[in-house]
């Protein structure tokens, strides 16, 4: 399974996924929009091709998107992961990839999509947080959900603390769904993900 990530920043669930070093899947490239993704030095270090797709240099979405797509797809992926990627995809990007292309989201779906989940989580004295990985559709942060972990919200949480108790959670989650699509076990059946037993 060829995979190729994109992330906007330091890229830790892409670090994560390269070292997890899942049998089944070969990272082919790490494609960022921003030039200071700290990722992609990291990504480089490892020997894994990079390259960066400045989306200012472009004139709206459709045009990044499709320069985008172009340059996804000369690694012929056969999965795209979206790892802190921050920027809405248009609708003709999402559907071109249907059915591999996958997020993460630091929130328990459907609640809490879009920025700022942690502050607005806390703010609703919600007792369980957590983090999901999905399918991408059209939709933001929504999709067929593949994956999920959930995490206490403690008494004297801040946006960070909360952040860094979900995001460690992401890192094991990330890779086990990555690996569970490498191996043919997802599958979407009317909008939802059945998982293949091993
Ligand atoms: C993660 O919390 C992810 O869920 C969210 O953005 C953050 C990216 O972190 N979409 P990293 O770049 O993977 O370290």
């Amino acid at each position: 399974t060829n995979i190729v990530i994109l992330i906007s920043g330091r890229g830790s669930n892409m670090q994560a996924i390269v070292e997890a070093a899942i049998p089944e899947a070969r990272i082919a490239a790490v494609i960022a929009n921003r030039a200071d993704a700290s990722g992609l030095a990291w990504a480089a270090q490892r020997g894994i091709a990079t390259a960066v797709l400045d989306h200012k240099a472009f004139d709206g979405r459709d045009a990044f998107d499709a320069a985008l797509a172009e340059l996804i797809d000369s690694h012929a992926p056969d999965l795209v992961v979206l790892a802190g990627f921050m920027r809405i995809l248009t609708p003709g990007f999402v559907n071109h990839y249907a059915g591999r292309l996958v997020n993460i989201h630091p929130s328990l779906l459907p609640a809490f999509t879009g920025l700022h989940t942690h502050e607005r989580a806390l703010a609703e004295g919600v007792k369980f947080a957590g983090c999901t990985v999905h399918f991408v559709t059209a939709e933001l942060d929504h999709g067929p959900i593949i994956a999920q972990a959930v995490v206490p919200v403690l008494e004297d949480d801040t946006a960070d603390t909360l952040a860094a108790r979900i995001l460690k959670e992401e890192h094991r989650l990330y890779p086990e769904a990555v690996r569970l699509f490498a191996q043919g076990r997802l599958a979407i059946d009317q909008g939802r993900v059945r998982v293949a037993k091993a």
